[in-house]
């Protein structure tokens, strides 16, 4: 039986992703070869590469507007040194908003070139709201926030008005709610939430933001370096970028961001509709601040968990547990989680109550 997914990442994708993926390994573009033992620099290839780029910015709404979207490999904790590597300046300084784990290894990475201000952080109220009276210094080369945090769930609704280039995270909710993507300078996603399998990382970046730090760059770790090489300085991951871009293709088919943002805020709704009306349940998150990404909650008495994770469990349900710095459950419902799953699981928290 097909399982109703709640993993926190890697997750559930689309049905027909897999579907397509599995059919490009066994036989790519009927070439009479898998997508696996292609060359990255054949012309089918390019051709993937080139759509995924070009179609990350489409969907971004951020077509000619002079930014780069680059496959990049090392996960979204190599951004968090790729980052000031590339946009802080020598004895520059950086600003970055601490609201979760995620943030704070963005931080300790930071460290390591130059002087990294944190501007506010929620750590002392294990980190269940985002912090909005700050500011951040007008000499800092950036600041540095993370849009959904995947871990406490909660989430920016809002994001600074600021003159200093702002660089997000968006790992946990790119692709999934509509925002002004041009109020970003640097946005940068692990794809193994919204976008596909684990292995490749996406970094979309204003190219006016480059350039400017007067460091030597090694060549890896050099956005200019991936622009100038169309994303192929060296054999990209193609495999993930493959289904990430198949993945893409079904978001544009959807109607795009605007389409699965109402999606998952039925979703949301739906679910904390629950946790806030049945009494056996609290969400550990500040209302304001809750993410739709990650909905984090426990039971008010914990007598009840051996019953209440064998009743989920048998309703085909996976991946709830919660992150084991808040406890409880963790519900991610990324944008291939079907509304129908988060309904099984509301059904499955009102049993709870019905047979207590
Ligand atoms: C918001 C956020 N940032 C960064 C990361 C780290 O990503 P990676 O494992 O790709 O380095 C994660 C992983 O879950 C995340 O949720």
């Amino acid at each position: 039986m097909k399982k109703h997914n709640y993993s926190a990442g890697p997750c559930i994708l689309p049905q027909e992703v897999f579907k397509q993926s599995a059919q490009a390994i066994l036989d790519f573009n009927n070439s009479g070869l898998s997508i696996l033992e292609i060359s990255h620099r054949s012309k089918d290839f390019v051709a993937v590469m080139e759509e995924a780029r070009a179609l990350v910015l489409e969907l971004l709404g951020l077509e000619g507007k002079g930014y780069q979207a680059l496959f990049l490999a090392g996960g979204a904790s190599l951004e968090f040194l790729m980052v000031p590597y590339n946009v802080m300046k020598v004895d520059g300084k950086a600003a970055y908003l601490d609201t979760g784990t995620w943030a704070s290894s963005a931080i300790k990475e930071a460290k390591h070139f130059g002087e990294t201000l944190v501007v506010a952080s929620s750590k002392p109220e294990n980190y269940n709201h985002i912090p909005k009276d700050f500011t951040i210094p007008a000499d800092a080369s950036y600041f540095h926030c993370t849009s959904n945090n995947t871990i406490f769930g909660t989430q920016m609704k809002s994001f600074p008005q600021t003159d200093v280039p702002l660089v997000c995270d968006m790992s946990s909710d790119i692709f999934s709610r509509t925002l002004d993507f041009s109020q970003f300078d640097l946005i940068y996603a692990g794809a193994q939430k919204n976008m596909g399998p684990a292995g490749t990382t996406l970094v979309v970046v204003k190219e006016a933001l480059l350039g400017k730090t007067g460091r030597t760059i090694p060549s890896m770790l050099d956005y200019q370096q991936h622009i100038s090489k169309e994303s192929m300085y060296n054999t990209p991951p193609v495999f993930p970028i493959y289904a990430s871009l198949l993945t893409l293709q079904w978001l544009k088919n959807l109607g795009g961001i605007a389409a699965i943002e109402k999606i998952n805020e039925a979703k949301a709704n739906l679910l904390f509709t629950e946790i806030d009306r049945n009494p056996l349940f609290k969400g550990t998150a500040a209302k304001e601040d809750r993410s739709t990404m990650n909905a984090t909650f426990l039971l008010v008495n914990e007598d009840h968990q051996e019953t209440f994770d064998a009743m989920w469990k048998a309703a085909g349900i996976s991946g709830l547990a919660g992150h084991r710095s808040v406890g409880g459950y963790r519900a991610s419902m990324y944008n291939a989680l079907p509304l129908e799953s988060v309904q099984i699981l509301v059904d499955v928290m009102r049993n709870l109550e019905n047979n207590i």
